[in-house]
Protein backbone atom coordinates (compact mmCIF):
# COMPACT_ATOMS: atom_id res chain seq x y z
CA UNK A 1 0.00 0.00 0.00
CA UNK A 2 2.62 2.44 1.03
CA UNK A 3 5.51 1.83 -1.44
CA UNK A 4 6.52 -0.45 -4.56
CA UNK A 5 10.16 0.64 -4.37
CA UNK A 6 13.04 2.52 -1.80
CA UNK A 7 13.72 5.91 -2.22
CA UNK A 8 17.16 4.23 -3.55
CA UNK A 9 16.24 1.85 -5.95
CA UNK A 10 15.14 3.86 -9.42
CA UNK A 11 17.61 3.73 -12.69
CA UNK A 12 16.74 4.39 -15.94
CA UNK A 13 15.40 0.74 -16.42
CA UNK A 14 12.34 2.03 -14.61
CA UNK A 15 11.37 4.72 -16.90
CA UNK A 16 7.68 4.95 -18.07
CA UNK A 17 6.81 2.55 -14.76
CA UNK A 18 4.09 3.41 -12.36
CA UNK A 19 5.72 3.25 -9.03
CA UNK A 20 4.95 4.47 -5.41
CA UNK A 21 7.34 5.87 -3.06
CA UNK A 22 7.36 6.85 0.58
CA UNK A 23 9.88 8.67 2.85
CA UNK A 24 10.84 12.07 4.48
CA UNK A 25 11.07 14.91 2.70
CA UNK A 26 15.39 16.17 2.98
CA UNK A 27 14.95 19.44 0.43
CA UNK A 28 12.05 21.32 -1.24
CA UNK A 29 12.23 23.47 -3.68
CA UNK A 30 9.31 25.64 -5.11
CA UNK A 31 9.89 26.90 -8.45
CA UNK A 32 6.04 28.48 -8.65
CA UNK A 33 4.53 26.26 -11.47
CA UNK A 34 6.90 23.13 -10.32
CA UNK A 35 8.06 21.71 -6.67
CA UNK A 36 10.81 19.33 -6.33
CA UNK A 37 10.96 17.13 -3.27
CA UNK A 38 13.86 15.18 -3.09
CA UNK A 39 12.62 12.62 -1.28
CA UNK A 40 14.49 10.78 1.76
CA UNK A 41 14.86 6.83 3.03
CA UNK A 42 17.26 4.64 4.45
CA UNK A 43 18.08 3.30 0.84
CA UNK A 44 18.67 6.23 -0.63
CA UNK A 45 16.72 9.95 -2.28
CA UNK A 46 14.89 10.28 -5.31
CA UNK A 47 14.13 13.64 -6.99
CA UNK A 48 9.90 14.05 -7.10
CA UNK A 49 8.52 16.33 -9.83
CA UNK A 50 5.01 18.13 -8.97
CA UNK A 51 3.64 19.60 -11.28
CA UNK A 52 0.52 22.20 -10.83
CA UNK A 53 -0.63 22.52 -14.15
CA UNK A 54 -0.97 18.74 -14.70
CA UNK A 55 -1.51 17.38 -11.33
CA UNK A 56 -3.01 20.69 -9.38
CA UNK A 57 -4.42 18.68 -6.46
CA UNK A 58 -0.73 16.88 -6.19
CA UNK A 59 0.87 20.21 -6.54
CA UNK A 60 -1.21 21.62 -3.52
CA UNK A 61 -0.41 19.23 -1.21
CA UNK A 62 3.45 19.35 -2.08
CA UNK A 63 3.44 23.19 -1.45
CA UNK A 64 2.45 22.34 2.00
CA UNK A 65 5.65 19.84 2.49
CA UNK A 66 8.22 20.91 4.59
CA UNK A 67 11.34 19.47 5.75
CA UNK A 68 10.98 15.54 7.31
CA UNK A 69 7.34 15.49 6.63
CA UNK A 70 6.72 11.82 5.89
CA UNK A 71 4.97 11.26 2.16
CA UNK A 72 3.50 8.90 -0.26
CA UNK A 73 4.00 9.51 -4.13
CA UNK A 74 2.56 8.37 -7.11
CA UNK A 75 3.38 8.92 -10.22
CA UNK A 76 5.55 8.18 -13.40
CA UNK A 77 9.46 7.53 -13.96
CA UNK A 78 10.95 9.66 -16.36
CA UNK A 79 14.80 10.67 -17.47
CA UNK A 80 16.03 14.04 -16.02
CA UNK A 81 16.07 16.60 -19.04
CA UNK A 82 19.19 17.14 -20.71
CA UNK A 83 21.92 18.10 -18.27
CA UNK A 84 19.93 18.05 -14.75
CA UNK A 85 21.24 14.29 -13.93
CA UNK A 86 22.83 14.14 -10.51
CA UNK A 87 25.60 11.85 -10.27
CA UNK A 88 25.96 12.34 -6.39
CA UNK A 89 22.97 10.32 -6.24
CA UNK A 90 22.63 6.69 -7.27
CA UNK A 91 18.98 7.67 -8.63
CA UNK A 92 20.26 10.70 -10.07
CA UNK A 93 19.76 9.81 -13.84
CA UNK A 94 15.99 9.53 -13.10
CA UNK A 95 12.78 11.55 -11.45
CA UNK A 96 9.42 10.46 -10.33
CA UNK A 97 6.64 12.68 -11.52
CA UNK A 98 4.62 12.76 -9.63
CA UNK A 99 0.61 12.24 -10.27
CA UNK A 100 -0.23 11.63 -6.32
CA UNK A 101 1.44 13.02 -3.32
CA UNK A 102 -0.40 12.13 0.33
CA UNK A 103 1.13 13.71 3.37
CA UNK A 104 1.68 10.24 5.96
CA UNK A 105 2.56 13.12 8.78
CA UNK A 106 3.87 15.99 9.60
CA UNK A 107 7.07 17.44 11.31
CA UNK A 108 8.32 20.12 13.13
CA UNK A 109 11.32 21.92 12.45
CA UNK A 110 14.11 19.89 12.81
CA UNK A 111 16.82 21.36 15.29
CA UNK A 112 19.63 20.88 13.28
CA UNK A 113 19.57 19.66 9.39
CA UNK A 114 19.43 16.33 8.48
CA UNK A 115 23.00 16.07 6.62
CA UNK A 116 26.59 15.07 7.19
CA UNK A 117 27.22 18.65 7.74
CA UNK A 118 25.44 18.45 11.59
CA UNK A 119 29.34 16.92 12.66
CA UNK A 120 29.36 20.54 12.96
CA UNK A 121 26.60 20.65 15.49
CA UNK A 122 26.54 20.11 19.28
CA UNK A 123 26.83 16.59 19.98
CA UNK A 124 24.09 16.86 23.11
CA UNK A 125 21.65 18.28 20.90
CA UNK A 126 22.57 15.05 18.56
CA UNK A 127 22.54 12.79 21.58
CA UNK A 128 18.77 14.63 22.55
CA UNK A 129 17.58 13.72 19.28
CA UNK A 130 19.38 10.88 18.27
CA UNK A 131 16.47 9.28 16.25
CA UNK A 132 17.11 12.37 13.65
CA UNK A 133 20.87 12.71 14.09
CA UNK A 134 20.32 8.73 13.40
CA UNK A 135 18.50 9.72 9.89
CA UNK A 136 21.86 11.19 8.59
CA UNK A 137 23.59 9.37 6.01
CA UNK A 138 26.97 9.11 7.84
CA UNK A 139 25.56 7.71 10.82
CA UNK A 140 23.42 5.35 8.85
CA UNK A 141 26.30 4.08 7.16
CA UNK A 142 27.62 3.26 10.48
CA UNK A 143 24.67 1.20 11.76
CA UNK A 144 25.09 -0.44 8.19
CA UNK A 145 28.40 -1.30 8.72
CA UNK A 146 28.39 -2.06 12.42
CA UNK A 147 25.61 -4.78 10.87
CA UNK A 148 27.39 -5.95 8.02
CA UNK A 149 30.58 -6.90 10.48
CA UNK A 150 28.16 -8.32 12.99
CA UNK A 151 26.76 -10.64 10.02
CA UNK A 152 30.08 -11.96 9.29
CA UNK A 153 31.46 -12.73 12.11
CA UNK A 154 28.44 -14.61 12.95
CA UNK A 155 28.76 -16.81 9.68
CA UNK A 156 32.83 -17.15 10.08
CA UNK A 157 32.32 -18.57 13.56
CA UNK A 158 29.55 -20.95 12.25
CA UNK A 159 31.27 -22.09 10.03
CA UNK A 160 34.00 -23.11 12.24
CA UNK A 161 31.57 -25.15 14.47
CA UNK A 162 30.88 -22.18 16.97
CA UNK A 163 27.52 -21.99 18.58
CA UNK A 164 26.01 -18.85 19.85
CA UNK A 165 24.92 -18.82 23.14
CA UNK A 166 22.91 -15.95 25.55
CA UNK A 167 24.44 -15.57 28.99
CA UNK A 168 22.25 -13.72 32.02
CA UNK A 169 22.98 -10.09 32.17
CA UNK A 170 21.57 -10.12 35.90
CA UNK A 171 24.54 -12.06 37.63
CA UNK A 172 26.88 -12.27 40.21
CA UNK A 173 29.98 -10.22 40.01
CA UNK A 174 32.14 -11.25 37.06
CA UNK A 175 35.26 -8.86 37.95
CA UNK A 176 37.22 -7.18 34.42
CA UNK A 177 39.12 -4.86 37.13
CA UNK A 178 36.27 -2.00 36.58
CA UNK A 179 33.06 -1.14 39.17
CA UNK A 180 30.04 -3.07 39.27
CA UNK A 181 26.38 -1.74 37.76
CA UNK A 182 24.35 -3.12 40.67
CA UNK A 183 20.28 -4.05 40.32
CA UNK A 184 18.68 -4.57 43.63
CA UNK A 185 16.15 -7.49 44.27
CA UNK A 186 12.82 -7.30 44.85
CA UNK A 187 12.04 -10.76 45.72
CA UNK A 188 15.15 -10.68 48.00
CA UNK A 189 15.12 -7.15 49.27
CA UNK A 190 18.08 -6.15 50.65
CA UNK A 191 20.25 -8.23 47.87
CA UNK A 192 22.07 -7.13 44.70
CA UNK A 193 22.77 -8.56 41.06
CA UNK A 194 25.81 -7.38 39.41
CA UNK A 195 25.87 -6.71 35.74
CA UNK A 196 28.27 -8.52 34.13
CA UNK A 197 31.53 -6.60 33.05
CA UNK A 198 32.11 -9.42 30.53
CA UNK A 199 30.83 -13.10 30.36
CA UNK A 200 33.78 -14.60 31.73
CA UNK A 201 32.83 -17.10 34.28
CA UNK A 202 29.96 -18.51 31.87
CA UNK A 203 31.84 -19.25 29.10
CA UNK A 204 34.48 -20.66 31.18
CA UNK A 205 31.47 -22.57 32.52
CA UNK A 206 30.42 -23.52 29.12
CA UNK A 207 33.66 -25.10 28.36
CA UNK A 208 32.81 -27.23 31.49
CA UNK A 209 29.47 -28.29 30.31
CA UNK A 210 31.58 -29.34 27.22
CA UNK A 211 30.19 -26.51 24.55
CA UNK A 212 33.93 -26.68 23.04
CA UNK A 213 33.35 -23.56 21.12
CA UNK A 214 31.31 -21.02 21.92
CA UNK A 215 30.68 -17.12 21.10
CA UNK A 216 28.59 -14.56 21.70
CA UNK A 217 28.09 -10.80 20.81
CA UNK A 218 27.76 -9.88 24.17
CA UNK A 219 26.95 -6.78 26.43
CA UNK A 220 29.29 -5.64 29.43
CA UNK A 221 28.58 -3.34 31.50
CA UNK A 222 31.43 -1.40 33.54
CA UNK A 223 30.90 1.21 35.88
CA UNK A 224 34.43 3.10 34.37
CA UNK A 225 35.57 6.55 33.29
CA UNK A 226 34.78 7.00 29.94
CA UNK A 227 36.53 8.15 27.34
CA UNK A 228 36.67 8.35 23.27
CA UNK A 229 36.73 4.19 23.34
CA UNK A 230 34.92 3.52 26.30
CA UNK A 231 31.26 3.03 27.20
CA UNK A 232 29.62 1.91 30.53
CA UNK A 233 27.90 -0.64 28.21
CA UNK A 234 29.48 -1.82 25.34
CA UNK A 235 29.18 -4.86 22.99
CA UNK A 236 32.09 -7.96 22.38
CA UNK A 237 32.42 -10.17 20.21
CA UNK A 238 33.09 -12.90 23.34
CA UNK A 239 34.52 -16.54 22.40
CA UNK A 240 36.30 -19.41 23.87
CA UNK A 241 37.50 -22.81 22.75
CA UNK A 242 38.24 -26.22 24.48
CA UNK A 243 41.83 -27.57 24.22
CA UNK A 244 43.78 -24.66 22.68
CA UNK A 245 46.76 -23.02 23.33
CA UNK A 246 47.63 -19.24 22.02
CA UNK A 247 48.37 -19.54 18.58
CA UNK A 248 44.96 -21.69 18.05
CA UNK A 249 43.28 -18.46 19.27
CA UNK A 250 45.41 -16.24 17.26
CA UNK A 251 45.17 -18.17 14.26
CA UNK A 252 41.27 -18.45 14.51
CA UNK A 253 40.83 -14.34 15.09
CA UNK A 254 43.70 -12.90 12.43
CA UNK A 255 42.39 -14.66 9.30
CA UNK A 256 38.72 -12.79 10.48
CA UNK A 257 40.27 -9.66 11.00
CA UNK A 258 42.28 -9.53 7.59
CA UNK A 259 38.32 -10.53 5.97
CA UNK A 260 36.54 -7.84 8.09
CA UNK A 261 39.01 -5.36 6.95
CA UNK A 262 39.06 -6.26 2.94
CA UNK A 263 35.70 -6.46 2.63
CA UNK A 264 34.71 -3.42 4.63
CA UNK A 265 37.12 -1.09 4.88
CA UNK A 266 39.48 0.52 1.89
CA UNK A 267 42.10 0.78 4.10
CA UNK A 268 45.82 -1.23 2.89
CA UNK A 269 46.73 -4.03 5.98
CA UNK A 270 50.77 -3.15 7.01
CA UNK A 271 51.93 -6.02 7.47
CA UNK A 272 50.34 -10.22 7.81
CA UNK A 273 50.98 -11.83 9.66
CA UNK A 274 50.12 -9.54 12.20
CA UNK A 275 53.81 -8.57 13.62
CA UNK A 276 53.73 -9.87 17.46
CA UNK A 277 55.57 -7.86 20.02
CA UNK A 278 55.92 -8.84 23.55
CA UNK A 279 54.74 -6.69 26.43
CA UNK A 280 58.14 -5.83 27.40
CA UNK A 281 59.60 -5.27 23.97
CA UNK A 282 56.08 -2.86 23.31
CA UNK A 283 56.68 -0.81 26.78
CA UNK A 284 60.07 -0.50 26.17
CA UNK A 285 60.21 0.67 22.05
CA UNK A 286 56.80 2.46 22.21
CA UNK A 287 56.28 3.22 26.28
CA UNK A 288 52.49 1.88 25.72
CA UNK A 289 51.08 -1.85 25.36
CA UNK A 290 48.75 -0.78 22.72
CA UNK A 291 51.07 0.90 20.20
CA UNK A 292 50.42 2.27 16.94
CA UNK A 293 52.69 0.61 14.41
CA UNK A 294 51.65 2.81 11.38
CA UNK A 295 55.03 5.21 12.37
CA UNK A 296 58.31 4.49 13.96
CA UNK A 297 59.47 7.38 16.18
CA UNK A 298 60.86 4.80 18.77
CA UNK A 299 61.63 5.43 22.54
CA UNK A 300 65.11 5.15 23.51
CA UNK A 301 66.49 4.88 26.65
CA UNK A 302 69.38 7.19 27.70
CA UNK A 303 69.18 6.07 31.28
CA UNK A 304 73.31 4.57 31.26
CA UNK A 305 74.35 7.82 29.13
CA UNK A 306 73.54 9.98 31.47
CA UNK A 307 73.69 8.21 34.83
CA UNK A 308 76.79 10.14 35.66
CA UNK A 309 76.20 12.90 34.43
CA UNK A 310 76.66 16.63 36.19
CA UNK A 311 73.29 16.99 35.50
CA UNK A 312 71.59 16.31 38.22
CA UNK A 313 67.91 16.23 36.89
CA UNK A 314 69.16 13.10 35.37
CA UNK A 315 71.70 11.41 36.97
CA UNK A 316 69.75 12.03 40.66
CA UNK A 317 66.68 10.26 38.73
CA UNK A 318 68.80 7.35 38.14
CA UNK A 319 70.57 6.82 41.35
CA UNK A 320 66.77 6.94 43.14
CA UNK A 321 66.16 4.15 40.64
CA UNK A 322 64.75 5.97 37.92
CA UNK A 323 64.81 6.40 33.82
CA UNK A 324 65.89 8.68 31.41
CA UNK A 325 63.97 7.96 28.20
CA UNK A 326 63.37 10.01 25.08
CA UNK A 327 62.12 9.98 21.23
CA UNK A 328 63.58 12.04 18.31
CA UNK A 329 60.61 14.38 16.48
CA UNK A 330 61.97 14.52 12.85
CA UNK A 331 62.37 17.83 11.65
CA UNK A 332 60.81 19.44 14.88
CA UNK A 333 64.01 21.45 16.12
CA UNK A 334 63.04 24.72 14.70
CA UNK A 335 59.21 24.51 17.53
CA UNK A 336 58.64 27.58 18.57
CA UNK A 337 58.57 28.16 22.64
CA UNK A 338 54.58 27.97 22.81
CA UNK A 339 55.13 24.95 21.19
CA UNK A 340 57.64 23.31 23.27
CA UNK A 341 55.49 24.50 25.94
CA UNK A 342 52.80 22.37 24.73
CA UNK A 343 54.60 19.58 24.54
CA UNK A 344 55.70 19.56 28.06
CA UNK A 345 51.96 20.03 29.10
CA UNK A 346 51.52 16.81 27.28
CA UNK A 347 54.31 15.33 29.44
CA UNK A 348 53.28 16.36 32.68
CA UNK A 349 49.73 14.90 31.44
CA UNK A 350 51.60 10.97 31.44
CA UNK A 351 52.83 12.41 35.06
CA UNK A 352 56.29 13.68 33.98
CA UNK A 353 57.58 16.54 36.05
CA UNK A 354 58.81 18.29 32.90
CA UNK A 355 60.22 17.93 29.71
CA UNK A 356 63.84 18.60 28.43
CA UNK A 357 64.08 19.19 24.89
CA UNK A 358 67.26 19.42 22.26
CA UNK A 359 67.07 20.82 18.82
CA UNK A 360 69.60 19.65 16.61
CA UNK A 361 71.08 22.39 14.52
CA UNK A 362 74.21 20.44 12.27
CA UNK A 363 74.58 16.26 12.40
CA UNK A 364 77.12 15.19 14.79
CA UNK A 365 78.33 11.65 14.59
CA UNK A 366 81.30 12.29 17.69
CA UNK A 367 81.68 14.51 20.48
CA UNK A 368 84.21 16.63 18.60
CA UNK A 369 81.75 17.59 16.10
CA UNK A 370 79.79 19.31 19.19
CA UNK A 371 79.94 23.24 19.69
CA UNK A 372 78.74 26.05 20.37
CA UNK A 373 75.62 26.14 17.98
CA UNK A 374 75.30 22.45 17.77
CA UNK A 375 71.87 22.69 19.68
CA UNK A 376 69.15 24.88 20.63
CA UNK A 377 68.07 24.35 24.51
CA UNK A 378 68.40 25.07 27.73
CA UNK A 379 70.39 22.51 29.45
CA UNK A 380 72.72 21.16 26.52
CA UNK A 381 75.55 23.39 28.46
CA UNK A 382 75.26 21.44 31.33
CA UNK A 383 76.04 18.29 29.85
CA UNK A 384 79.33 17.35 28.12
CA UNK A 385 79.96 17.02 24.81
CA UNK A 386 80.00 12.78 25.10
CA UNK A 387 76.84 12.62 27.08
CA UNK A 388 75.70 14.98 24.14
CA UNK A 389 76.81 12.69 20.78
CA UNK A 390 75.89 9.42 23.11
CA UNK A 391 72.00 10.90 22.86
CA UNK A 392 72.21 11.95 19.53
CA UNK A 393 73.43 8.29 18.39
CA UNK A 394 71.38 6.91 20.82
CA UNK A 395 67.90 8.98 19.48
CA UNK A 396 69.12 8.20 15.57
CA UNK A 397 68.89 12.63 15.55
CA UNK A 398 69.79 14.57 12.48
CA UNK A 399 69.84 17.91 11.52
CA UNK A 400 66.78 19.35 11.95
CA UNK A 401 65.79 17.26 14.85
CA UNK A 402 64.54 17.86 18.17
CA UNK A 403 65.43 15.23 20.99
CA UNK A 404 62.66 14.77 24.10
CA UNK A 405 64.14 13.37 27.01
CA UNK A 406 61.82 12.50 30.42
CA UNK A 407 63.82 11.81 33.75
CA UNK A 408 61.06 9.70 35.92
CA UNK A 409 59.97 6.59 37.04
CA UNK A 410 59.96 3.99 34.30
CA UNK A 411 56.06 3.96 34.43
CA UNK A 412 55.82 7.61 34.02
CA UNK A 413 58.59 8.05 31.46
CA UNK A 414 56.62 5.39 29.42
CA UNK A 415 53.09 7.00 29.85
CA UNK A 416 54.71 10.75 29.16
CA UNK A 417 56.83 9.72 26.06
CA UNK A 418 53.34 7.39 24.26
CA UNK A 419 51.45 10.64 24.46
CA UNK A 420 54.58 12.54 23.22
CA UNK A 421 55.35 9.82 20.10
CA UNK A 422 51.09 9.86 19.15
CA UNK A 423 51.87 13.82 19.28
CA UNK A 424 54.42 13.48 16.74
CA UNK A 425 52.95 11.29 14.48
CA UNK A 426 50.17 13.54 14.28
CA UNK A 427 51.97 16.42 14.16
CA UNK A 428 54.63 15.97 11.78
CA UNK A 429 52.08 14.03 9.05
CA UNK A 430 53.45 10.48 9.73
CA UNK A 431 50.20 8.49 10.16
CA UNK A 432 49.04 7.31 6.92
CA UNK A 433 45.38 7.47 7.46
CA UNK A 434 44.51 4.51 5.22
CA UNK A 435 46.59 2.37 6.79
CA UNK A 436 45.90 -1.09 9.20
CA UNK A 437 48.84 -1.59 11.96
CA UNK A 438 47.87 -4.71 13.65
CA UNK A 439 49.87 -6.53 15.83
CA UNK A 440 49.60 -8.83 18.53
CA UNK A 441 50.78 -8.36 21.89
CA UNK A 442 51.84 -11.15 24.22
CA UNK A 443 53.79 -12.77 27.17
CA UNK A 444 52.10 -9.94 29.52
CA UNK A 445 53.08 -9.87 33.51
CA UNK A 446 50.03 -12.01 35.60
CA UNK A 447 50.58 -9.79 38.24
CA UNK A 448 50.87 -6.24 39.56
CA UNK A 449 51.55 -4.64 42.16
CA UNK A 450 48.77 -2.34 43.70
CA UNK A 451 50.97 0.40 45.73
CA UNK A 452 47.71 2.05 48.05
CA UNK A 453 46.12 -1.97 48.57
CA UNK A 454 49.79 -2.87 49.56
CA UNK A 455 48.67 -6.01 47.31
CA UNK A 456 48.96 -8.32 43.85
CA UNK A 457 45.63 -7.96 41.06
CA UNK A 458 45.71 -9.49 38.43
CA UNK A 459 46.70 -7.89 35.22
CA UNK A 460 43.88 -8.92 33.07
CA UNK A 461 41.59 -10.96 35.08
CA UNK A 462 42.23 -13.36 37.34
CA UNK A 463 41.34 -16.68 35.68
CA UNK A 464 44.05 -16.60 33.76
CA UNK A 465 47.01 -18.97 33.65
CA UNK A 466 50.65 -18.17 33.91
CA UNK A 467 53.14 -19.70 31.51
CA UNK A 468 53.79 -23.24 32.02
CA UNK A 469 57.43 -22.59 32.94
CA UNK A 470 56.28 -19.70 35.24
CA UNK A 471 54.36 -21.03 37.97
CA UNK A 472 56.90 -21.97 40.40
CA UNK A 473 57.79 -18.04 41.17
CA UNK A 474 53.89 -17.75 41.84
CA UNK A 475 54.96 -17.06 45.59
CA UNK A 476 58.41 -15.99 45.72
CA UNK A 477 58.69 -13.66 43.03
CA UNK A 478 55.60 -12.78 41.62
CA UNK A 479 56.20 -9.89 39.65
CA UNK A 480 58.03 -11.96 37.41
CA UNK A 481 55.45 -14.28 36.63
CA UNK A 482 53.95 -14.02 32.72
CA UNK A 483 50.52 -14.90 31.96
CA UNK A 484 49.51 -16.69 28.62
CA UNK A 485 47.57 -13.55 28.19
CA UNK A 486 47.41 -11.69 24.37
CA UNK A 487 45.67 -8.72 23.16
CA UNK A 488 45.12 -7.95 19.61
CA UNK A 489 45.78 -3.95 18.88
CA UNK A 490 45.16 -1.76 16.02
CA UNK A 491 45.87 1.60 15.11
CA UNK A 492 46.92 2.54 18.66
CA UNK A 493 43.70 1.05 19.96
CA UNK A 494 43.40 -1.91 22.15
CA UNK A 495 40.80 -4.43 19.80
CA UNK A 496 40.69 -7.42 21.99
CA UNK A 497 42.50 -9.28 24.15
CA UNK A 498 42.27 -13.03 26.29
CA UNK A 499 44.30 -15.46 27.89
CA UNK A 500 44.50 -19.42 28.59
CA UNK A 501 42.66 -19.64 31.68
CA UNK A 502 43.24 -21.93 34.50
CA UNK A 503 41.41 -24.86 34.24
CA UNK A 504 42.83 -26.97 37.30
CA UNK A 505 41.30 -25.68 40.91
CA UNK A 506 44.29 -26.27 43.01
CA UNK A 507 46.16 -23.91 40.42
CA UNK A 508 42.97 -21.76 40.35
CA UNK A 509 42.83 -21.52 44.33
CA UNK A 510 46.96 -21.09 44.58
CA UNK A 511 45.96 -17.96 42.04
CA UNK A 512 43.31 -16.33 44.19
CA UNK A 513 46.09 -16.79 47.57
CA UNK A 514 48.27 -14.84 45.21
CA UNK A 515 46.10 -12.11 44.78
CA UNK A 516 45.49 -12.21 48.79
CA UNK A 517 41.92 -12.83 48.84
CA UNK A 518 40.60 -14.30 52.35
CA UNK A 519 39.27 -18.23 52.09
CA UNK A 520 35.54 -17.16 52.90
CA UNK A 521 35.75 -14.41 49.66
CA UNK A 522 36.94 -17.16 47.25
CA UNK A 523 34.08 -19.13 48.28
CA UNK A 524 31.51 -16.46 48.58
CA UNK A 525 32.90 -14.62 44.93
CA UNK A 526 34.16 -17.79 43.16
CA UNK A 527 32.74 -21.22 44.85
CA UNK A 528 30.53 -21.91 42.13
CA UNK A 529 33.85 -21.90 39.25
CA UNK A 530 35.85 -23.69 41.94
CA UNK A 531 33.25 -26.38 42.28
CA UNK A 532 33.05 -26.81 38.34
CA UNK A 533 36.25 -27.63 37.96
CA UNK A 534 36.03 -30.60 40.27
CA UNK A 535 34.08 -32.30 37.44
CA UNK A 536 36.39 -32.26 34.57
CA UNK A 537 36.93 -28.77 33.25
CA UNK A 538 39.19 -29.21 29.46
CA UNK A 539 41.80 -27.02 29.24
CA UNK A 540 40.94 -23.69 27.46
CA UNK A 541 41.10 -20.43 26.87
CA UNK A 542 39.57 -17.25 24.56
CA UNK A 543 39.21 -13.71 23.70
CA UNK A 544 37.20 -10.58 23.76
CA UNK A 545 36.91 -8.45 20.73
CA UNK A 546 35.91 -4.85 21.03
CA UNK A 547 33.15 -4.29 18.56
CA UNK A 548 32.39 -1.06 19.23
CA UNK A 549 35.93 -0.24 18.74
CA UNK A 550 36.42 -2.36 15.63
CA UNK A 551 33.57 -0.40 14.07
CA UNK A 552 35.09 2.55 15.13
CA UNK A 553 38.12 1.92 13.63
CA UNK A 554 36.51 0.75 10.46
CA UNK A 555 34.02 3.57 10.05
CA UNK A 556 36.62 6.13 10.46
CA UNK A 557 35.14 7.63 13.85
CA UNK A 558 37.11 8.83 16.69
CA UNK A 559 34.92 8.19 19.25
CA UNK A 560 32.57 4.90 19.88
CA UNK A 561 29.72 6.78 20.42
CA UNK A 562 29.37 7.54 16.78
CA UNK A 563 28.96 3.46 16.18
CA UNK A 564 26.36 3.20 18.77
CA UNK A 565 22.91 3.86 18.33
CA UNK A 566 21.79 5.06 21.80
CA UNK A 567 25.20 5.86 23.63
CA UNK A 568 25.98 7.80 27.09
CA UNK A 569 27.69 11.02 27.39
CA UNK A 570 30.96 11.51 29.16
CA UNK A 571 29.17 11.01 32.26
CA UNK A 572 27.18 8.05 31.59
CA UNK A 573 24.08 10.16 30.53
CA UNK A 574 21.48 9.34 28.32
CA UNK A 575 20.37 12.72 27.06
CA UNK A 576 17.42 10.94 24.58
CA UNK A 577 15.61 9.38 27.82
CA UNK A 578 17.20 11.97 30.64
CA UNK A 579 18.99 9.21 32.69
CA UNK A 580 19.93 8.14 34.92
CA UNK A 581 16.87 9.23 37.28
CA UNK A 582 15.31 8.72 40.67
CA UNK A 583 12.62 6.62 41.10
CA UNK A 584 9.91 6.99 43.11
CA UNK A 585 9.33 6.15 46.71
CA UNK A 586 7.06 3.33 46.27
CA UNK A 587 9.47 1.84 44.15
CA UNK A 588 12.47 2.21 46.51
CA UNK A 589 10.07 0.63 49.53
CA UNK A 590 9.91 -2.43 47.46
CA UNK A 591 12.82 -2.84 46.63
CA UNK A 592 13.97 -2.10 50.78
CA UNK A 593 15.92 1.04 49.91
CA UNK A 594 16.38 3.46 51.83
CA UNK A 595 17.91 6.81 50.40
CA UNK A 596 20.33 9.20 52.15
CA UNK A 597 21.14 11.66 49.21
P1 LIG B 1 38.93 -7.09 28.24
O1 LIG B 1 38.57 -6.47 29.53
O2 LIG B 1 40.32 -6.87 27.73
O3 LIG B 1 38.79 -8.66 28.29
O4 LIG B 1 37.90 -6.62 27.13
C1 LIG B 1 38.00 -7.09 25.79
C2 LIG B 1 37.87 -5.94 24.82
O5 LIG B 1 36.67 -5.21 25.04
C3 LIG B 1 36.87 -3.85 24.70
N1 LIG B 1 36.48 -2.99 25.85
C4 LIG B 1 35.68 -1.92 25.76
N2 LIG B 1 35.09 -1.33 24.72
C5 LIG B 1 34.31 -0.25 24.95
N3 LIG B 1 34.08 0.26 26.17
C6 LIG B 1 34.66 -0.30 27.27
N4 LIG B 1 34.40 0.22 28.49
C7 LIG B 1 35.51 -1.44 27.09
N5 LIG B 1 36.23 -2.23 27.92
C8 LIG B 1 36.80 -3.16 27.15
C9 LIG B 1 38.32 -3.68 24.34
C10 LIG B 1 38.96 -4.89 24.97
O6 LIG B 1 40.13 -5.27 24.28
N6 LIG B 1 36.76 -11.44 29.54
C11 LIG B 1 37.94 -10.82 28.93
C12 LIG B 1 38.26 -11.44 27.61
C13 LIG B 1 38.89 -12.80 27.70
O7 LIG B 1 39.78 -13.00 28.54
O8 LIG B 1 38.49 -13.67 26.90
C14 LIG B 1 37.68 -9.34 28.74
O9 LIG B 1 36.59 -8.85 28.86
O10 LIG B 1 38.46 -3.72 22.93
Amino acid sequence: MYKTHTCGELRLSHCDQTVVLAGWVNVRRDHGGLIFLDLRDRFGITQVVVDADRHPDAHAIASQARSEFVLKVAGTVRERPDGSANPAFATGEVELAAREVAILNRSETPPFYISDEADETDETLRLQYRYLDLRRPRMLRNLRLRHAIISDIRAYLAERDFIEVETPHLLKSTPEGARDFVVPSRLQQGSFYALPQSPQQLKQLLMVAGLDRYFQIARCFRDEDLRADRQPEFTQLDLEMSFVEPEDIRSLMEPLLIQLAQDHQACRIQETPFPVLTYRECMDRFGTDRPDLRFGVELFDATAILQESEFKVFSGTVARGGVVKGVVHPGGAGQSRREIDRLTELARQGGARGLAWLGLEHDVTDASDIGDGTFRSPIARHLDPRELAGLVAAGGARAGDMILLVADDEQVAAASLHLLRGDIGSTAGLIDPDLFAFCWVTDFPLLELDAEAGRWTAVHHPFTSARDQDWDRLEDDPGSVLAKAYDVVLNGWEIGGGSIRIHDQVRQQQLFRALSLPDEEIQREFGHLLKAFRYGAPPHGGIAMGLDRIVALWAGASNIRDVIAFPKTATGSDLLFDCPAPIDSEQLLELGIDMTV
